[in-house]
């Protein structure tokens, strides 16, 4: 089966992403990270731009061991022999040297002709070959240069010596089918061509830098360049991991094999991300935080019934512990009681059903449920009486100059009234308003607020505690809006009071307080 390398230039190409600036410490860890991946060759830098980049590359070069180390120079001298005295600790060193070929670079870039730049391009292997055996050359700008000129750039460059010849997508200006008929063309029209490695290199312009290597490995490149997380110049390289797994993934299209240990990725990923400081969007593929997230109700049931009806691969193979199922507004039944499950909840089918319809409504207001909003909902349940009283209606007026108003509307057995009340804060106003529709008069004999889940829209978990005859009855309620958990606290406590009043009304003795030991 035909072996594809991977060529990572996270470390030269990738280090080119605005903003990004990697000391030699960290150029050093990634790039062990990277010999763990499984890399064919680590790009390293670009020793002539600073003596900083030459000496990261020459730690590497040093400490790393496994892949090829490369270090990247300009088709002139002093590049090369900076690139030279960089790699040349390596076990093996590579020198990678370019020049552009397209008549835009050379025209106004350059200020050279076609001729003169063949004769750099030839020069510059050959000082090369004097430091390395390894070369590889590049015809920067490749895909908008003219198909016979490359051929013939090509052709001497791997008469003067050059091992591998790379074909770069400098602009990300290519398509997929015309950038496989290049490579097509490039191999049946450059003499000795068959001898040398074709490597391929993707900028992501116009977001196929993945789709045109993908392209270019199927008409026949053996090397693939780019980046992890796809950072790197402008919109960036193409992104490593995504090229690897499509080729994992779909070996039965593919067919070709590669030295990757999948299972590296994630924490190559992670590790690049922190140290770039270049953050990951949640939807990128591979190693985004949604990347294996299943939110709808019909995927997660799905996926629960079996993983590959919505996974193509599985998160372990990218170094990732689980997949995850998002429990949001948009969650079935299935996925909610399945986590019920995990969180060691043994919950009868109605307290499920109530359970999850409190959770719908809360997913409704909360961007993200977190399992502690679900344990709040589930104690809140827990507890239940006959709800005699049920909050149908808030509408509260509060701040720094009103006073503080509460409209509340409650079903009692069903028929609902309202009353409105001024307290001294908000949530004595709500009080007093509840207090007035169900006509019972208590004591307050605790208020408890905690934020259970963290961020702005964290959910208020509110206990309170009323007294009645002796007795402490306690409630709680939970909300994003905390006058509205104080709200059901409160009903919830009264509920309790009301049907212990009732039972000791019906000679039935022990109420909810006592059979809780005087407090619940
Ligand atoms: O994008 C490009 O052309 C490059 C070359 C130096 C290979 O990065
Ligand atoms: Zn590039």
């Amino acid at each position: 089966m035909r072996r594809i390398r991977f060529f990572d230039t996270t470390l030269r190409d990738g280090e080119q992403s605005p903003g990004v600036n990697l000391n030699a410490d960290e150029k050093l860890e990634i790039a062990r990270q990277l010999a763990r991946l499984g890399v064919d060759v680590i790009e390293a830098g670009f020793p002539v731009a600073s003596p900083g980049d030459l000496e990261a590359v020459r730690r590497i070069a040093r400490e790393v061991r496994g892949p090829v180390i490369a270090a990247l120079a300009r088709a002139n001298r002093l590049d090369i022999e900076k690139a030279a005295e960089a790699i040349e600790p390596a076990e093996r060193g590579r020198i990678h040297t370019f020049i552009a070929t397209s008549d835009i670079h050379m025209r106004y870039k350059l200020r050279k002709t076609p001729d003169e730049v063949v004769a750099m391009a030839v020069e510059a292997v050959r000082y090369a070959k004097r430091f390395a055996d390894d070369v590889e050359f590049s015809a920067e700008d490749a895909t908008r240069s003219d198909w016979d000129f490359l051929c013939r750039i090509f052709a001497a460059a791997i008469e003067a010596g050059a091992t591998t010849i790379n074909i770069p997508d400098t602009v990300g200006y290519t398509t997929p089918g015309e950038y496989a008929r290049l490579i097509r063309y490039v191999r049946e029209n450059t003499p000795g061509i068959d001898n040398v490695v074709i490597s391929v290199h993707c900028h992501d312009d116009l977001g196929m830098a993945v789709a045109n290597s993908l392209a270019a490995i199927e008409a026949g490149a053996d090397q693939v360049e780019g980046c992890i997380n796809g950072i790197g110049e402008r919109a960036g390289n193409a992104a490593l991991e995504e090229i690897i797994m499509a080729l994992r993934t779909r070996k039965d299209y593919y067919n070709v094999e590669t030295g990757i240990v999948t299972e590296e990725i994630y924490r190559t990923s992670r590790l690049v991300s922190t140290l770039a400081g270049m953050h990951i969007q949640p939807n990128k593929a591979i190693v985004g935080d949604n990347a294996f997230a299943h939110e709808s109700g019909i995927h997660q049931d799905g996926f629960l019934k079996e993983p590959t009806t919505y996974e193509i691969m599985t998160p372990q193979s990218v170094g990732r512990s689980h997949s995850r199922l998002v429990l949001g507004k948009h969650s079935g039944r299935h996925a909610f009681r399945v986590r019920l499950q995990e969180m060691g909840y043994d919950l009868d089918e109605e307290k499920i059903e109530r359970t999850y319809q409190r959770f719908i409504e809360l997913a409704d207001r909360k961007k993200h449920v977190t399992d502690r909003d679900i344990q709040a909902l589930v104690e809140e349940e827990a507890v239940r009486v006959p709800e005699q009283f049920v909050l149908d209606y808030l509408h509260v007026t509060s701040g720094t100059s009103a006073l503080p108003t509460a409209t509340v509307r409650i079903l009692h057995d069903g028929v609902p009234r309202e009353e409105a009340a001024t307290g001294d804060g908000p949530v004595d106003a709500v009080y007093r308003a509840i207090d007035r529709v169900t006509g019972i008069q208590t004591k307050l004999a605790g208020y408890f607020l905690n934020a259970v889940t963290g961020g702005k829209d964290a959910l208020g978990e509110v206990t309170v505690q009323v007294q009645d005859n002796g007795r402490v009855y306690s409630g709680r309620g939970t909300s994003t809006d905390i006058i509205e958990a104080s709200a059901r606290a409160y009903v919830q406590a009264l509920n309790k009071l009301a049907y212990d009043r009732a039972r000791a009304a019906d000679g039935a003795g022990a109420g909810v307080a006592q059979a809780a030991g005087g407090a619940n």
